[in-house]
């Protein structure tokens, strides 16, 4: 069968990739089957699950619709075990009653949301563990009453967004658009309105926010209750929300909805003329680097890296890793992006409308674009310009080096790596070529990724020259 080259190629939602074998998947089918490896790829509703195992993505979705019932349950019972003390007032027992009433009530608008987009053979089975990346929890339920049922303000949470971004923006058309980590999606939605020239893809694994956005961006409003523990005035426990699209609803064509990973989401390298990372590149990956390479991969030289975010990392994230604004600008350049615009602000984030209740935080925007070539390495015989780029990144080429052919060591992957270094190759694709022999290790890619590192960092001349 004859596919266009990725040159062909107008649109980015035909640049769309099997996860397993990255050969062109056609998601405006009606059924998404790869033509490489056979596989097919359901959809929730009508989003395209672009999972290495979307079947086990949506056994998931299910059993934990079902476990997050039986925890409202189990609260619900113990809220009503409280009540039966001797000493309860009466105002007492209708604020626990407003808290029993708003969670069920919030679990059923959320089952009642995506039961219905849950294929009937989405069950938990044998052939199908529990997927990891089914993240259905009430946690990200804020965003949505942010993104959807704030109204028009000029300093508003949503409008504060969409303003920092166009003034990084600088007024550049955006061409063919990933969103990574969409979230509920108001950013995404706001940018399409605004940028008619624009293709939209927005990507996320949350089912419940890609739901609800996917039915008020297209037209159907979502009614959906906010209920908190922490009620401050019992007369407004809690709060039924109708969540519709400010500005009618989004051009199909220009703006598409796909479920997959972010850090590695399965598009043809080089389509991408903007990526934008709204607050995600400190929850998403392990290591931005890693993601770095990825926007490096997604983007056409010339392409546009936008972000707007704090850098707040999850508590578990090591010390060196929480890179502060200019440690992620010197990664950027290393890396072969050039820092355009950039500003710092103090924003309010996720204040709720029915106790006032969120916070103040620091965030950052830049674009930067991705350069044509990879940028010069740094003087190789300089300890103070730190390691070399290709070691920091997946995506630059390691370079030979003198007596390369006659290295010899005892360790097995200490060989290994060394024999598959051909000056073309990347970190990436030497822990690849090593994951695949030691497939059955059970080790992630990104710790792969490091013990490859670990290792060029102790053979590689270019390396040792830095110590
Ligand atoms: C802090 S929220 C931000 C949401 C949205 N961008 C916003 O600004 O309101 C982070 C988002 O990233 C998504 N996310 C986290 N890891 C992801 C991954 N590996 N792939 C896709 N989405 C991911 C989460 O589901 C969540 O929607």
């Amino acid at each position: 069968m004859h596919h266009p080259t990725s040159e062909q190629l107008t649109s980015l939602i035909d640049a769309a990739r099997c996860p397993h074998c990255a050969t062109r998947l056609d998601l405006r089918a009606p059924e998404i089957a790869c033509s490489g490896c056979a596989r097919t790829y359901p959809r929730l509703g009508d989003i395209p699950i672009l999972l290495a195992d979307p079947k086990a993505y949506l056994a998931s979705c299910r059993r934990r619709l079902t476990l997050l019932e039986h925890e409202v349950r189990k609260t619900v019972r113990k809220v009503e075990e409280e009540l039966r003390g001797a000493d309860v007032l009466p105002l007492t027992r209708a604020r626990c009653r407003a808290v029993i009433e708003a969670i069920q009530g919030q679990m059923a608008d959320v089952r009642t949301l995506l039961e219905p987009l849950l294929p009937a053979g989405a069950q938990e089975g044998p052939g199908h563990p529990l997927a990891e990346d089914a993240p259905v929890t009430l946690e990200y339920l804020p965003y949505l009453y942010r993104d959807w049922a704030s109204p028009p303000e000029p300093k508003g949470e949503n409008e504060r967004a969409l303003a920092t971004v166009e003034a990084v923006i600088d007024g550049r058309a955006l061409g063919r658009t990933m969103v990574l980590g969409a979230g509920a999606c108001r950013l995404a939605y706001d940018l399409h309105r605004r940028h008619r020239e624009a293709e939209i893809v927005v990507i996320d694994l949350d089912p419940i926010l890609f739901a609800a956005a996917r039915a008020v961006t297209r037209g159907d409003p979502v009614s959906i209750r906010e209920a908190n523990w922490e009620i401050c005035e019992v007369e407004h426990g809690w709060r039924q929300w109708v969540l519709a699209a400010p500005d009618g609803p989004v051009d199909n064509d220009r703006f598409h909805f796909v479920l997959a990973d972010g850090l590695e989401p399965p598009f043809a390298p080089g389509m991408a003329d903007t990526v934008v990372t709204p607050w995600f590149i400190d929850q998403g990956p392990d290591d931005v680097r890693d993601l770095i390479s990825t926007l490096h991969r997604l983007l056409r030289p010339g392409g546009v890296w936008l972000n707007l975010g704090p850098l707040r990392y999850e508590p578990e994230a090591p010390i060196a890793l929480r890179f502060a604004r200019e440690e992620l600008f010197d990664l950027a350049a290393r890396s072969g992006f050039r820092l355009d615009r950039w500003r710092t602000e103090v924003v309010p984030y996720l204040v709720s409308r029915l106790n006032g209740r969120g916070r103040m935080e620091w965030v950052l925007a830049f674009s930067a674009t991705r350069l044509e070539a990879p940028p010069d390495p740094p003087h190789a015989d300089s300890s103070e310009d730190g390691p070399p780029s290709w070691l920091v990144f997946g995506h630059l080429p390691i370079p030979t080096f003198p007596g390369q052919s006659v290295f010899w060591s005892a360790v097995p992957v200490f060989q290994m790596v060394v024999s598959t270094i051909d000056g073309r190759r990347t970190l990436d694709d030497v822990a690849r070529l090593v994951a695949e022999r030691a497939r059955r290790s059970g080790l992630s890619m990104s710790q792969i990724r490091s013990a490859v590192r670990q290792c060029l960092a102790e053979v590689h001349p270019e390396c040792r020259k830095r110590e």
